[in-house]
């Protein structure tokens, strides 16, 4: 039976991660349970940052951005030892389960606490949506927003002074931001980690591009791919003279990540808060709560962990059909 739960948030933060961070406490305190919450992740976890988390704790926080819990990462985590010390802290805490809402990486921590014995359950929240188990993590929708700001507000000085622009997105390894960004802001070309391209294609479309007339041309690129905003500048300077025209690049970057959550990140979040607590309810630990095809469902952490999520090739056709 328990009585005694904690969560924490590790990795890049997420906006949502507040709704889910309430939606745990809240839904834990409505089974009756002592709740806590666990400062800067596993780290936090490691040097006994826990402390009493109660419903009113959690007012105020929905609409707020990050983390009120604050996040890390922890090389010292992925040891043995520190994972042992993180049990070590919760039961010197009395702590008899753990939620941890977090990406990949925090995932497969959570699995290793779980391999060492201790009951814990996932909540899956990244913004880069490279997570199996989930057609969505939280924090995508919000992330995904500031990105077609950031298109929208380049194409109008990309038209004023018809230039071509180049926008790069975050997503780690996964090209899911850069695509749907791409496709959601009418971008020319979206280049991304799982398809490859070159710099002279990249001209050729932006060259094509001003001969059919168009006022702007605006290329998002994934921070993941082989030729990213970096590379491409250095290309387009490089050749500027033969090309004839100049690329304008702008790294969207942290940009990305804060500010408030948008409504479907509240309620994805909130949702998956609770699913959390409903599946340590039934003392089925181990896995990880996600969205897929609408629903809330759980899949085992090491599936989770170690399943690749690809993109669906249906985007990726859409994007080029599009530009
Ligand atoms: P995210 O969860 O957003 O993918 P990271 O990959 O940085 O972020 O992982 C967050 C933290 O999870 C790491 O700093 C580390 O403490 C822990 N972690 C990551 N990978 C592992 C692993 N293979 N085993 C144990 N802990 C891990
Ligand atoms: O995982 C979220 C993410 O924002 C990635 O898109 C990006 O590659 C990484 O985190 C950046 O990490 P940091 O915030 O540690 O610079």
């Amino acid at each position: 039976m328990l009585r005694r739960i904690a969560v924490l948030t590790s990795g890049g933060d997420a906006p949502g991660m507040n709704a889910a961070i309430r939606a745990v406490i809240r839904s834990g305190v409505a089974k009756g349970w002592d709740t806590f919450g666990v400062r800067l992740g596993y780290e936090g976890l490691i040097s006994g940052k826990i402390f009493p988390m109660g419903k009113r704790d959690v007012g105020g926080i929905i609409q707020k951005g990050g983390t009120v819990l604050g996040s890390a990462r922890c090389p010292e985590f992925k040891t043995e030892a520190g994972q042992r010390m993180a049990i070590r802290s919760l039961n010197e805490a009395g702590i008899d389960a753990l939620v941890v809402i977090g990406g990949n990486g925090s995932q497969a921590g959570n699995l290793a606490l779980h391999k060492l014995g201790f009951p814990v359950v996932g909540v899956a929240s990244t913004i880069d949506n490279d997570l199996y188990g989930s057609d969505i993590t939280i924090g995508v929708d919000t992330a995904l927003n500031i990105a077609i700001e950031a298109i929208d507000r380049l194409k109008t000085t990309a038209s004023s002074h018809q230039r071509a622009f180049l926008l790069e997105v975050m997503g780690r390894n996964c090209g899911y931001l850069a695509l749907m960004a791409g496709i959601a802001g009418g971008a020319e070309m979206v280049i991304i980690p799982e398809v490859e391209t070159n710099p002279e294609l990249i001209a050729d479309v932006l060259r094509e591009s001003y001969e059919k007339g168009k006022s702007h041309a605006i290329v998002i690129v994934a921070e993941g791919a082989k030729y990213n905003a970096l590379a491409l500048d250095e290309f387009f300077s490089q050749h500027r003279e033969r090309l004839g025209f100049e690329l304008r690049v702008t790294i969207l970057g942290h940009v990305q990540r804060g500010g408030y959550p948008s409504a479907y990140d509240r309620i994805l979040a909130s949702r998956l808060g609770a699913a959390a607590v409903e599946e340590l309810s039934k003392e089925n630990y181990g896995v990880l709560v996600g969205m897929r095809k609408g629903q809330i469902v759980s899949t085992p952490l090491e599936e989770a962990v170690n399943k690749k999520k690809d993109l669906d090739p249906e985007m990726i056709r859409l994007a080029k059909i599009l530009d």
